[in-house]
């Protein structure tokens, strides 16, 4: 028996990351999994290898910078299985940039991180009301609540979601629609990996380092299936009494 049977979950930004095991994780606890995902080579590799896996997972091609295909993904999840229980607000970019910022880019990162975030929710929810409820779960950062060089443009975008999510908490109570946020650390995904590239680490060498996996108590960087845990944890029943909260998985980063 798994910990999500009888759910169905949309995963933005599930072709890639903590997204993808997000995505994978559900499946194998047993719920249907849509991924939301703009790349769409990633999205459909990523929801055949499920459904080859066993699981049942369909890619539905969404920019949630667009509200018209954040509807048509919503409508196309009620086609293919009939309800939404969970939403995993997984889709982010990171646009990496200090006051120097221009409008574009501002914008860059609003529409996508915040903006995304908060559309993807609201026809999500107009589906959940139906249904009786469900459980929300975006991704928040040690960026949400730290000031970092140069990350204005991302970490205002990351502190405006845990803002959100105790808001939507507060809103949704009575419909019986959980929201949470889980807040990583440093995980191993593409951008991470590109950018200890760049100064020329490779895993190993990355989780020793102390601007890197040594900047944490756990002194290594993470897979982005142990973010996954913690997203399931909210997702999940077990998470019943838990709402407007955030769970660090950061390796005790922001405990320092
Ligand atoms: N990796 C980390 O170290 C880290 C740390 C803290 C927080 N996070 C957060 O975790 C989440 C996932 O991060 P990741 O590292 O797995 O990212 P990633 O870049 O590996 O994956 C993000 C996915 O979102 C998709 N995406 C981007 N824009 C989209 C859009 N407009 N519509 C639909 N899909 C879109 C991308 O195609 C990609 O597949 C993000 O919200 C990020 O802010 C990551």
């Amino acid at each position: 028996m798994g910990r999500l049977d009888g759910k169905t979950a949309i995963v933005t930004g599930g072709g890639a990351g903590i997204g993808r095991a997000t995505s994978e994780r559900f499946a194998a606890e047993g719920a249907k999994v849509i991924i939301a995902e703009i790349n769409e080579t990633n999205g459909a590799e990523t929801a055949e290898a499920i459904t080859a896996a066993g699981g049942q997972c369909r890619f539905v091609s969404t920019d949630v910078t667009q509200e018209e295909t954040i509807k048509n993904m919503v409508a196309e999840t009620i086609t293919t299985f009939g309800r939404i229980d969970i939403v995993v607000n997984n889709a982010a970019v990171f646009v990496l940039h200090g006051i120097e910022a221009t409008v574009e880019q501002w914008h860059q990162s609003l529409d996508t991180n915040v903006i995304g975030t908060s559309l993807v929710s609201k026809y999500a929810v107009e589906e959940m009301r139906k249904t009786g409820g469900g459980s929300i779960v975006n991704l928040g950062s040690i960026s949400s609540f730290l000031g970092q060089p140069n990350f204005v443009t991302y970490n205002a975008t990351k502190a405006a979601i845990a803002t959100m999510t105790r808001c939507m908490a507060l809103d949704l109570a009575d419909d019986g629609i959980r929201v949470n946020a889980v807040c990583p650390g440093t995980i191993w995904t593409q951008i991470v990996e590109k950018n200890t590239a760049e100064v020329g680490l490779d895993r190993a060498a990355a989780d020793a380092d102390p601007d890197w996996g040594g900047a944490c108590f756990l002194k290594r960087i993470a897979d982005p299936s142990e973010v996954a845990a913690a997203i399931l944890f909210f997702a999940s029943d077990d998470a019943s009494y838990c709402t407007g909260a955030h769970l660090m998985v950061d390796g005790g980063y922001s405990a320092q």
